[in-house]
């Protein structure tokens, strides 16, 4: 059994991706905002089991490519198994970015919820960048955690008794000076793609609102339901102490780990197949032109 963390996150990955662009939005990035009218060879930085090659290559001009890198043997095998018997011209590498040379030249590099994992984001755009034909581009779908957090509503509950902002924005940013990543890299990724040399840089924010709407079919509720409690939506926090404790080592004093514990033990009792629920993942989507 591998002990690579995201060898074992393939069902995760699986349940969630569908929480966060309706198809309609991505077609229409693809179309008019991008305007992709000829047929492009594309690359993906921590692709996973191939998400952004599913969603996109059936709405790209025919003829395009999909190639997919990442560090985890399982998510490529399910990713080579997922496209074996597809119409698409895909490759999948299984290697470490960080320590990978990129010898290819694409029309596109793209990266989904990947560069929050890093923690020298800027070298592995600049790989990014290296790895696109002057006047391609690089696009960067992030998450921006705090902006997340303050996007959900259950109806009867006061949002500040689920969602401790200012405590969770502190967590965010102790952990982010402690380990170098960062949950909240979405809105930086903007500022760091024209730091680094691209062109008519712009940043959308992903357009889905979840609704838990209790009036859905129950097949549909129940999906909805568990891809947003694997999304980690009212988790069940652990051990009152032991959650304490981690939340300490982790830059809250005693007063804030109590309350940010309390909200989330709340949270878990209130959100239930029969909530009523809006959340909106609230996505970063960062693109730029090269040009060397
Ligand atoms: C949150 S998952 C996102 C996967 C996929 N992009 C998606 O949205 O479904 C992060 C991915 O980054 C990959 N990853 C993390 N560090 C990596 C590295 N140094 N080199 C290659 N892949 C890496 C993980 O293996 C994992 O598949």
């Amino acid at each position: 059994m591998s002990d690579y963390y995201w060898d074992t996150q393939y069902e995760y990955l699986r349940n969630t991706r569908k929480l966060y662009y309706n198809d309609d939005y991505l077609e229409f990035l693809i179309r008019f905002v991008w305007r992709i009218t000829t047929p492009v060879n594309i690359i993906d930085y921590g692709c996973g089991y191939g998400y952004l090659g599913i969603k996109l290559l059936p709405m790209l001009p025919e003829g395009s490519s999909y190639t997919g890198v990442d560090k985890s043997k399982e998510l490529i095998s399910q990713a080579q198994k997922l496209f074996n018997h597809s119409p698409y011209r895909t490759e999948f590498i299984q290697g470490d970015i960080e320590e990978m040379k990129i010898q290819s030249k694409n029309d596109v590099a793209m990266c989904h919820a990947f560069l929050l994992h890093m923690t020298d984001t800027k070298s592995v755009i600049e790989k990014m960048i290296d790895s696109v034909i002057n006047g391609g581009r690089v696009i960067c779908f992030e998450p921006h955690w705090i902006s997340n957090m303050s996007n959900y509503l259950i109806e009867g509950v006061e949002q500040s008794q689920i969602v401790k902002l200012g405590i969770v924005q502190k967590l965010y940013e102790e952990d982010s000076k402690r380990n170098g990543k960062d949950g909240n890299i979405g809105a930086r990724v903007p500022i760091l793609l024209s730091q680094l040399g691209l062109k008519n840089v712009e940043c959308r924010v992903s357009d889905r609102v979840n609704f838990l709407d209790q009036n859905i079919e129950l097949e549909n509720k129940e999906a909805l339901y568990s891809a947003l409690k694997d999304e980690g939506l009212g988790h069940e926090p652990g051990e009152q102490n032991d959650v304490i404790k981690r939340l300490m080592a982790r830059g809250l004093l005693g007063e804030e780990a109590r309350a940010q514990y309390d909200a989330e033990e709340f949270f878990s009792k209130q959100f239930k197949l029969q909530s009523w629920l809006t959340y909106a993942p609230s996505m970063k989507i960062s693109y730029g032109t090269v040009s060397r």
